[in-house]
């Protein structure tokens, strides 16, 4: 529970079929998604060197360690989905545009550096933590990062698992400069020509894009692969644009706009935490990420992470490596890794896979094969180890409609509408007479 409270608040704007969507704004958690700057929406002039929407794109973007996204230009920087021009020497104190380059640095095992940002321009490099800049910066590029070059076109983070090593990625002209302290050379030069020049990169969300003026794509940090179908617009998926983006039709649809907003106070369908950690919430064919703010808040449909999965699911839980999906009467596994990979053989029958006809909830406690599941207000325990697997006794619990379950390391989490209840292990949830005081999901999980 506690690992949702320090998340800041953004809100979902838009998304799309093709996996991408907006970068989220953050601001204090009553702003519902507005920009703790300025917003100003009617700031819309394309040939106007202050307008977010301009043909140039931008020079460089970034994360800051709030999960916020900054967009540099010339002598402007934007900050969030529809931020408005500001002097990048007003906001990023010490530091005049134009900029050249700019990245987040991931690098956990250094926690005084972890999540740092760092801004480049011809033979520096500026460094900011909290809003603020750090003292001995700026500092020569030959000296805080040797064998990278000066005036760079963009630089962007690769995190351990995604890349070998925890790296960044640096682009000048045709090369990139692949910088990896704990390997040897510590600088790797390439040349991805596939992929071309960038003017700016970011990192956002497991993914790397790569931009050209107002265009972009996404690239694997690894190979510099393309690994998207064509050439994007900026304007439709990073920042908020008269008469683009994907989302406003849609938005205009209360019961679309609610499934999408975190802070709806609209029920969850399903809850789950996998062995990496990862925790999901699902609602109406879409999902949340629960447990990593850093990149802000974002409602994906199922088929950006589950390729075959679709529409709204009953329950969900994991178990050895394994995530199980229940919709309707089917059950379809993914084998947890980096990315999710679904198991051949499904969908198959709740009945044949669990011996089961019907769950409205379902959870696993951590290295446990014990699967509980209810159904009104029985409890039953099936051992995964066990085959055939068969459903114990029914006990009854003093809860008569749950929507979902959870359990971690905290314990158990029973999710009824907006709020949920917290029980330390399954024999609290057995004995308990009463509910224990209610907690908020939206404030407690999503940080509204
Ligand atoms: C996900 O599903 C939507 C709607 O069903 C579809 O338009 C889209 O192409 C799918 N995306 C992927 C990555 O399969
Ligand atoms: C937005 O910008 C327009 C034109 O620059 C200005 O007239 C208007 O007052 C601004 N609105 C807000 C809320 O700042
Ligand atoms: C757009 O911005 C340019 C440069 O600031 C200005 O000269 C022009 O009048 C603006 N056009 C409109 C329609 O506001
Ligand atoms: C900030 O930058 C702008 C544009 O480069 C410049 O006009 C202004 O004087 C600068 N302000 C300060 C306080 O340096
Ligand atoms: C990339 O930059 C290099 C060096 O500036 C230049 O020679 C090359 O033509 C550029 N490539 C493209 C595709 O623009
Ligand atoms: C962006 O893409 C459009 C459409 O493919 C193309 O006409 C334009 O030249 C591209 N701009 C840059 C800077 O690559
Ligand atoms: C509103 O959105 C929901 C969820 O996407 C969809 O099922 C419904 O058909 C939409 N209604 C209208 C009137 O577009
Ligand atoms: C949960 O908290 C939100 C934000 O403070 C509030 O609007 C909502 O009414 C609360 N829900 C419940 C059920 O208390």
């Amino acid at each position: 529970m506690k690992m949702a409270r320090h998340l800041a608040v953004s809100v979902f704007i838009c998304l799309l079929s093709l996996g991408v969507s907006y970068p989220l704004i953050k601001g204090k958690p009553d702003d519902k998604g507005s920009n703790r700057l300025h917003i100003n929406e009617t700031n819309t002039n394309a040939t106007d060197p202050a307008d977010r929407c301009a043909e140039e794109g931008f020079g460089a973007m970034t994360l800051d360690d709030q999960g916020v996204m900054h967009y540099f230009r010339d002598s402007f920087v934007w900050t969030g989905f529809r931020g408005k021009a500001q002097y990048i020497n007003e906001t990023w104190p010490g530091l005049t545009g134009p900029v050249d380059a700019a990245f987040r640095i991931h690098n956990k095992e250094q926690p005084q550096l972890h999540q740092r940002t760092y801004v480049f321009k011809g033979s520096r490099v500026w460094s900011f933590f909290e809003g603020r800049p750090v003292s001995g910066y700026p500092r020569p590029i030959s000296q805080e990062f040797p064998g990278v070059p000066d005036n760079l076109d963009a630089a962007v983070e690769c995190h351990s698992g995604e890349c070998k090593t925890d790296s960044v990625i640096f682009f000048k002209g045709g090369k990139v400069y692949i910088y990896s302290p704990h390997e040897v050379p510590p600088v790797k030069e390439r040349r991805w020509s596939a992929l071309g020049n960038c003017t700016a990169a970011v990192r956002w969300l497991e993914r790397y894009y790569c931009f050209k003026g107002t265009n972009f794509t996404r690239f694997d940090p690894v190979s510099g692969e393309v690994l998207s179908p064509r050439l994007l617009d900026t304007r439709d998926y990073f920042v908020s644009c008269p008469g683009r983006g994907h989302g406003e039709a849609a938005m205009r649809n209360a019961t679309f706009a609610s499934i999408k907003n975190r802070c709806s106070g609209r029920p969850f369908e399903a809850f789950s935490s996998d062995d990496k950690g990862r925790t999901y919430a699902f609602r109406g064919g879409w999902y949340f990420r629960v447990d990593s703010s850093k990149d802000g808040w974002h409602a994906w449909p199922l088929n950006h992470t589950w390729r075959t999965l679709q529409g709204p699911v009953d329950t969900v839980f994991n178990w050895e490596n394994k995530m199980y999906f229940i919709q309707g009467s089917q059950v379809i596994i993914y084998l947890t890794d980096q990315i999710y990979v679904p198991v051949l053989g499904y969908p198959k029958s709740l009945q044949e896979e669990l011996g089961l006809t019907e769950v409205d909830a379902a959870f696993t406690c951590p290295l446990s094969s014990e699967l509980y599941v209810i159904k009104g207000n029985k409890l039953q325990m099936v051992d995964l180890k066990k085959t055939p697997r068969v459903p114990g006794e029914e006990k009854v619990i003093a809860h008569t409609q749950v929507d979902s379950a959870m359990c971690n390391t905290h314990g158990i989490y029973l999710f009824q509408g907006p709020v949920y209840y917290h029980y330390l292990n399954v024999g609290q949830l057995l004995t308990a007479s009463q509910w224990p005081k209610p907690g908020n999901i939206s404030v407690n999980f999503f940080d509204c």
